[in-house]
Formats: C-alpha cells, sequence, structure tokens
C-alpha cells in the first residue's frame, strides 16, 4: 500500500536522507504531500518537481514569488511564511517527517500532530521546549510518535512498553564530537570550521555544534524523559566513540539490550518510514572485525557544561529547558557568525538559565504553548543582551 508522506524541512540534512530513501523505495511505495523549507528556493523547487509534490512551503515569505515562478508550469501549491508552514502540516498525510531544526519546527510538527498523522520526529527541539504539550497533544490525537533521533529510535527498538517495571536505565551513547580529547586550554580557541567537523556523523550544521559542546547529548537527554517517560535519575550518558551502539536499555535482571549499526541516519529514519515493518537500506553493513573494538567513557561535565546544564533544567521543570534551548539556539547562531567563542555557548546558556531563574522564577508546573512562546522570546532576548556585552 502507498504511504503518502510529508518532509518538514525536507531541504536539511534529515531531509535529503529521507529523500534519498523514497528515491530508492520500490516504485508506488510512498507519494510525497509536502515539502518544506526556510529559504532554499532552489532546492525546494527541484525537489518539488522531481518528486511531483502536491504542496510545498517556504517558511521565508520573501521568497514566495521565486518560488512561485520556478513551479508555475506545475501543478503544486505554493505556501508561504510561519503560517504557511502550519497549513502544509495540517494537509492530511500518513507520515510527517518533523525535520526542520529548532523551536521554528514546533508549531508546524504540533500541527500535524492534531492531523493525526504519524509522526516520525527527528526535531528534538519540540520536546524539550514544550514535552508537556507536545505529549499531550499527541496523546489526545491517538498520533503514532516514531522517533528518529539515533539514540531514541534504538531504544525505541528495544524498549518493552508492555512491561515497564522491567526497565531499571535508559543509556544514551554520545560520540564525544570532535573536542573529545581537547583539552580546557586548546578548547578556548577552537574555530568553526574544527567544530563542524564531526568525526562519526555528517549532519546539519546547528546539530554539528550541538555535538560539540555535547549540548546535543543534554537536549536529547530531555527529549529522552518526555519520550520515554523516565525521570532524570533514570537515563545515563556514556561517551562511546565508535557511534556503534546507537543507545541501550538496562532491564532489573541485569539484561542490556542495545540497537547497533554504522552510524547512518538512514537507518532510523527507514525504520521510521517503514514501521511497523523493515525496508532495505544502502546503509554499509556492519563489520565486527574490522570495528575491532568499542570503548566507552563517562563525559567530562567540567569540559562539556552544556550537558550539566541540559541535566539541570530537566530536574527543574517548567520553563527551564525552554530558556535553555532558545539561548543556546540563539548562542550557536553568534559561534557560527564568529561573534562569541565556543566555550561561549554554554556560558551564554548557563547565563540565561541564571538570570531567567532569579528575575522570572521558573514555573515548576506543567506549561502552555503560550508560556512556552514568552519562555522563548525572554530567554533569546536575555542570551541576545548578553552575547552583545561580552
Ligand atoms: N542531521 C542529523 O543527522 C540529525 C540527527 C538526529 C536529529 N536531528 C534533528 O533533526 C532536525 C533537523 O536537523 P538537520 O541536521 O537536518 O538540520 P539542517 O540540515 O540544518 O536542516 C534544517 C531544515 O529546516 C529548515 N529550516 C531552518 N530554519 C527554519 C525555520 N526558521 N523555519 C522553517 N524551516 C526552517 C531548513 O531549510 P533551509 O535549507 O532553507 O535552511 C532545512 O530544511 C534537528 O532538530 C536535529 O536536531 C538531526
Amino acid at each position: 500500500m502507498t504511504r503518502s508522506i510529508t518532509i518538514l524541512g525536507s531541504t536539511g540534512s534529515i531531509g535529503l536522507n529521507t529523500l534519498d530513501l523514497l528515491g530508492r523505495a520500490e516504485p508506488g511505495a510512498f507519494n510525497v504531500v509536502g515539502l518544506s523549507a526556510n529559504k532554499n528556493v532552489d532546492l525546494l523547487a527541484e525537489q518539488a518537481i522531481q518528486f511531483a509534490a502536491k504542496h510545498v512551503a517556504i517558511a521565508d515569505a520573501t521568497l514566495e514569488s521565486q518560488l512561485t515562478a520556478k513551479l508555475s508550469a506545475y501543478d503544486v501549491e505554493v505556501l508561504a511564511g510561519p503560517d504557511g508552514l502550519v497549513e502544509l502540516a495540517r494537509r492530511s498525510a500518513d507520515i510527517t517527517m518533523a525535520a526542520i531544526v529548532g523551536a521554528a519546527g514546533l508549531e508546524p510538527t504540533l500541527a500535524a500532530v492534531a492531523q493525526g498523522n504519524t509522526i516520525a520526529l527527528a526535531n528534538k527541539e519540540c520536546l524539550v521546549c514544550a514535552g508537556e504539550t507536545f505529549m499531550d497533544a499527541v496523546r489526545r490525537h491517538g498520533t503514532t510518535l516514531l522517533p528518529v533521533d539515533s539514540e531514541h529510535n534504538a531504544i525505541f527498538q528495544v524498549l518493552d512498553t508492555e512491561r515497564p517495571e522491567g526497565i531499571r536505565k535508559l543509556i544514551l551513547t554520545a560520540s564525544g564530537g570532535p573536542f573529545r580529547e581537547t583539552s580546557m586550554e586548546a578548547l578556548k580557541q577552537v574555530s568553526r570550521e574544527d567544530a563542524l567537523a564531526h568525526p562519526v556523523w555528517s549532519m546539519g550544521s546547528k546539530i554539528s555544534i550541538d555535538s560539540a559542546t555535547l549540548m546535543n547529548k543534554g537536549l536529547e537527554l530531555i527529549e529522552a524523559a518526555w519520550l520515554f517517560n523516565r525521570p532524570s535519575s533514570e537515563i545515563d550518558v556514556v561517551v562511546h566513540p565508535q557511534s556503534i551502539i546507537h543507545s541501550m536499555v538496562e532491564y532489573v535482571d541485569g539484561s542490556v539490550l542495545s540497537q547497533m549499526g554504522s552510524p547512518d541516519m538512514r537507518t532510523p529514519i527507514a525504520y521510521a518510514l517503514a514501521w511497523p515493518s523493515r525496508m532495505a537500506t544502502p546503509v554499509e553493513p556492519l563489520n565486527f572485525a574490522r570495528i575491532g573494538q568499542m570503548t566507552f567513557f563517562e563525559p567530562d561535565l567540567e569540559r562539556f557544561p552544556a550537558l550539566r546544564l541540559a541535566r539541570e533544567a530537566l530536574e527543574a521543570g517548567g520553563e527551564a529547558a525552554c530558556v535553555l534551548n532558545a539561548a543556546n539556539e540563539v548562542a550557536v547562531e553568534a559561534f557560527l557568525q564568529g561573534r562569541i567563542s565556543f566555550l561561549d555557548i554554554a556560558r551564554t546558556c548557563e547565563q540565561a538559565l541564571d538570570k531567567l531563574a532569579g528575575t522570572a522564577g521558573f514555573s515548576r508546573t506543567p506549561i502552555d504553548m503560550q508560556a512556552v512562546i514568552g519562555a522563548d522570546q525572554r530567554a533569546r532576548a536575555t542570551a541576545n543582551e548578553h552575547i552583545v556585552n561580552l
């Protein structure tokens, strides 16, 4: 049976990997309903033509006329701006691949949740900033939520959801990023290019920087807490540089189940696209003899304070994770633009958490969308102010 799919963020790394798999799938297995981008009009138009998409949305509304002109000979509806993105997400599809980067993905993904589309969730920031609201919407609409982040996808594959009392711990693995062995002194000097050069994974720029600071693992910790309904104390992080084990579940009898595979996002994406079946991918099979060794280390919270901040934000509850996420988005952007140093990223986040905790105080009760938007805006303003004063 043909599955229809919309890809929110089709021009990014996850979007391209998803389209790569769709292009290789059996003819008629999938049909593309909608595609979206922020600014990349050329690639979005190309994708829409190649995959015969019915609807496209460009988040930057100033580019609407360019996109319309490129698609004038085709039967494609062109939507634009943040509202256009939400409109696209509302178009019925069997699967929505949520692959927009950052908090910008929240509203369109929530719109797809409300539509009842199965959500293949790559965008972790949705759950970080609005975990309670998001999971509540998933429950209310009876939406199927399939994690695409490789760690959460690994856990999803080995988690005994029927018998949660048998689960002792979730163990998230982390590659450790490009600076796993870099001294604190040397971290002061690292460049944008050094930070973008991830040793194992090929990803978009924001998540690459998050991997270098270990904020990515922190955001994943919060994501795991919401997805699998576990407290911070039951989620460990271990550094595993080879990135062969994508995460693990420890059971009360001492058994540990893991999912393994080559570090290639097409495996978790394919799992979500074909679930509950499996589909073939061109991902290189594991050759254990060639891998030889798998090693594991404790994460270093002194050199990588972002992971500590994320755990603190998760434990604080309320608005804290949303504040952390927004401050991090601002700081990563500033680092990519060469305005702040690598170590300033975590400092900016810590300062936003401290400042907002000190003045407004965190709401420790579950927060609704209005509170999420308010906390996000305050954190962005605080982080920008901090950066200007550096
Ligand atoms: N890449 C990975 O391997 C990986 C693994 C696990 C989880 N994830 C998660 O998946 C998400 C996407 O990551 P990615 O690496 O694919 O990111 P990416 O390569 O930067 O792509 C992001 C996509 O979102 C669009 N976009 C950016 N800003 C937007 C905005 N303000 N409004 C609407 N659309 C916007 C981009 O459009 P333009 O091309 O026009 O800029 C692009 O299509 C992130 O949440 C990330 O944490 C990624």
